[in-house]
């Protein structure tokens, strides 16, 4: 980090909303849904509102940029129609200016009237309420999967209102519409499409909750909407529906199976890197270090042993552990060990989930060829000293949503915990997209991948 990163630009302040507190949401016919025409009827005297319409208000007002929850992750929201306001997501995360930004929306018709530019008609034209201003290849999907953790792609309009830095030098333009209703409110209640990113700093894993952003943006913006830990925790899935056959860019809450049951799709490429093929990449965020903490990642398939452990133990003595569907706590323990300390610390690793410390210490006698790895070792019994390796694990749980959430949480904690080295029990990335999702954002992460 330089120096300018250090100086603060802004007081950050982080307001809690709780969608369920907003008020009341009305939907009109004909689909009563949120694709079709609805409002919101705003609780009076809350303070949930209170907090909302002020993000509302610097969105419209400066333009943002401002943070705040989806059902995905955390996104640093700005005006997609105003390049000052768009530039400033950029400077805030750092992010490489041809890396573009996902535009989200409220309803279908902020949508319409979005690709309507090309044509030039109006919103409320007859033409207007024709769908096929939206390809008939994504009818779809959006029925089925919006609002949802789904982008599509589309080509961009020729008299497009978004600011040229949202879709960098492309002719298309990637675009969801949240299913989180705090990011629903907030978008319909500025009534303009919202450009946002992941709220990280670039290269840092996605932010589940307020306090990711905070460590990361501190500082760099003005408001953060905390409306508690996102539900799914890994990005939308983002599919391009333009090319023949269609392709998946990026891998996430939308599985290829599902994709597969909508017509047109039943022969969806996979345009991603993953365990069996290496595709250049199409989606320009793709070919960036993502998703990873300070610390080294190593990726591990198969079981977790001291052995493993010991290869990498030259990159430091604090070592962080993110358990996923078969490690056990005792798998670092072996005879002629013993663990000091045992405790779960107060704090809670993000999404609920403790960090577990513990304290090994090695008995058996240290030889030259460790000495040489490990640094040299003074008098007495420094030989037991210099074999004490301090671990903070976290486990994920066994079940695929219950990882994705707190994924990227677990590894921001550990982070904070002070490791060196974490080591990441891989999953199995055949069975679903969710774990398809977390396996290709953990390859980004991690320096290391490697079978015990
Ligand atoms: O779940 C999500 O998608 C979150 C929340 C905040 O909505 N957003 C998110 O945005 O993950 P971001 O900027 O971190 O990732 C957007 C991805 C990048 O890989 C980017 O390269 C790709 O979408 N993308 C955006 N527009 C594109 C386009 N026109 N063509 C190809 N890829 C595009
Ligand atoms: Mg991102």
């Amino acid at each position: 980090m330089d120096s300018a990163e250090h100086k603060p630009l802004f007081t950050t302040r982080v307001l809690p909303v709780d969608a369920d507190k907003l008020g009341t949401f009305i939907f009109n016919e004909p689909s009563k849904s949120f694709l079709g025409d609805w409002d919101i009827c705003l609780s009076e005297n809350s303070q949930d509102t209170v907090n909302l319409l002020e993000a509302v208000n610097q969105l419209q007002i400066s333009g943002g940029p401002v943070a705040f929850p989806t059902e995905t992750v955390y996104g640093l929201g700005a005006d997609a129609t105003r390049s000052d306001a768009v530039a400033g997501i950029y400077a805030a995360k750092q992010r490489p200016a041809d890396n573009p930004l996902i535009v989200h929306i409220s309803s279908l018709g902020q949508l319409r009237k979005l690709l309507s530019s090309t044509t030039g008609l109006q919103a409320d034209s007859p033409h207007f309420a024709d769908q096929k201003i939206i390809p008939a290849i994504y009818h779809s999907l959006i029925s089925r999967f919006w609002p949802g953790p789904l982008t599509i792609l589309l080509p961009l309009p020729e008299l497009s209102p978004l600011a040229p830095a949202v879709t960098g030098s492309l002719s298309t333009f990637g675009v969801r519409m949240p299913s989180s209703r705090l990011a629903l409110a907030l978008i319909h209640l500025v009534g303009i499409p919202i450009a946002a990113p992941s709220a990280n700093a670039s290269t840092k894993p996605s932010p589940t909750t307020a306090a990711h952003v905070l460590h990361d943006l501190s500082g760099r913006i003005e408001l953060i909407l905390d409306g508690g830990p996102c539900k799914v925790g890994v990005e939308s899935t983002v599919v391009d529906g333009l090319s023949a056959p269609p392709v998946i860019l990026r891998p996430g809450g939308i599985s290829v199976d599902m994709l597969r049951q909508c017509p047109g799709w039943e022969d969806v490429a996979v345009g991603y890197k993953d365990i069996t093929e290496t595709v250049a990449p199409r989606a320009p965020g793709m070919k960036y270090k993502h998703y990873s903490p300070r610390a080294k990642v190593v990726l591990v398939h198969g079981h977790l042993s001291f052995g493993l452990v010991n290869q990498y133990l030259g990159l430091g003595r604090k070592v962080g552990i993110a358990k996923t569907k078969t490690w056990e706590d005792n798998n670092l323990v072996e005879p002629g060990q013993t663990v000091m300390q045992d405790s779960t610390t107060p704090q809670n690793a993000g999404i609920g989930r403790p960090l577990h410390r513990f304290t090994i210490k090695r008995r058996t006698t240290i030889t030259s060829s460790d000495e040489s790895r490990i640094g040299r070792l003074s008098e007495g019994d420094a030989a037991t000293h210099a074999s004490i390796i301090y671990v903070s694990a976290v486990n994920l749980g066994v079940e695929t949503a219950a990882i994705a959430q707190g994924l990227f949480s677990a590894l921001r904690e550990l982070d904070l915990a002070g490791v060196d080295i974490i080591f990441v029990e891989a999953i199995s990335e055949t069975e679903d997209d969710v774990a398809a999702a977390i396996m290709n954002r953990l390859r980004k992460a991690a320096e290391i991948e490697t079978k015990s």
